[in-house]
């Protein structure tokens, strides 16, 4: 019998043909907007393995009901749309995509932090409003990068690739705060380990790259901010929820922190009349990080390999749940 793998979003071609060169029953969702939850969950019922990503939410309710997937394949680094634990104590492995948009993220993180630094967004849009009225040598004054100090909150891969581009282009001292020490990018990126109020009082920019997590969600609080420099840029590159929307938006407005530049908000996708959209010194983007053809074609390619390595040999080469397939 072939296996029945459900694919619920249009992914790049080059990880849907290798899935279709191995002889699976696939079925293709053809539509642009994600499935409901009743879509997801009624498809789900009859096949063996989802290839997912981060608009599905695949919860404990949704997982009792689906005891009987082999494999759950997410598209996305991020697996904070899967309720890990419960897929693991039902045994269903569940592959993600890590790496493959490390370099793509990173420079929308180093992006945005040039484009709080000097207003960019804002300044677009005077043009489009008929602002530009004359050259102004007072106004809007933006702030210069080099020898700033970077803070990363969660070094890991992503974070690492924004330091790489930091210290290579401004000479930035490198600050970071992990639960566990990242020895690999201290040799290679001379960063220090601090403890979290430190990251805060020392950087000039504070780049978030962990994961979203219980312990992680809204780290990023009035408390957080109040102790940040004034002129501190917070960028956020992982996952909304990682800081709190409305206690960002009063940091920015009375002036407790620089400015910010998001490419993830909670929720997603904003509400086009947010009042971070009409502040001079937060740039907003709509969750594009890993939006390159690289990075999503390297993506589709490894949620499908996670698949098609666990029907031919029983392993996940990419896992967030190894335990569920023993040693
Ligand atoms: C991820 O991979 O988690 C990104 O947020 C989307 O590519």
């Amino acid at each position: 019998m072939k296996k029945k793998i459900l694919v619920t979003r249009l992914y790049p071609e080059a990880g849907i043909s290798l899935l279709e060169k191995e002889n699976f029953d696939l079925t293709l969702w053809e539509k642009e907007r994600p499935m409901t939850p009743e879509e997801l969950l009624g498809l789900a019922k009859t096949h063996d393995a989802v290839l997912c990503t981060l608009t599905d939410r695949i919860d404990k309710a949704f997982l009792n009901e689906c005891r009987h997937l082999e494999i759950i394949s997410q598209f996305a680094v991020g697996y904070d749309n899967i309720d890990i634990a419960a897929a693991t104590d039902l045994g269903i492995p569940v592959g993600f995509t890590p790496d493959a948009m490390s370099e793509a993220t990173a420079d929308i993180a180093f992006g945005l932090m040039i484009a709080v630094a000097r207003n960019m967004f804002f300044m677009h849009k005077t043009i489009i409003h008929g602002q530009w009225g004359y050259f102004n040598p007072t106004g809007h004054l933006g702030i210069e990068l080099k020898q700033k100090t970077l803070g990363i909150f969660g070094l890991g891969r992503i974070g690492l690739k924004m330091a790489q581009r930091c210290q290579n282009a401004y000479d930035m001292k490198i600050l970071y705060h992990n639960r566990t020490r990242n020895t690999k990018a201290e040799k290679l990126v001379d960063a220090t380990c601090v403890g979290f109020d430190e990251l805060l009082a020392k950087s000039d920019i504070v780049s978030v790259h962990c994961a979203l997590t219980p312990e992680t969600r809204h780290v990023f609080d009035l408390k957080a901010f109040k102790k940040m420099k004034p002129s501190a840029v917070f960028i956020n590159t992982a996952r909304g929820p990682i800081h709190h929307e409305k206690d960002l938006t009063q940091a920015v407005k009375e002036g407790l922190i620089r400015g910010a530049g998001l490419d993830v908000t909670d929720p997603e996708p904003m509400a086009k009349d947010n009042p971070l959209l009409f502040m001079e010194n937060v740039c907003v983007l709509p969750h594009v990080g890993s939006a390159t053809m690289e990075a999503r074609n390297q993506m589709s390619i490894l949620a499908a390999m996670n698949i098609i390595g666990f029907y031919k040999t029983g392993r996940v080469s990419h896992i967030v749940n190894p335990g569920v397939l023993g040693s």
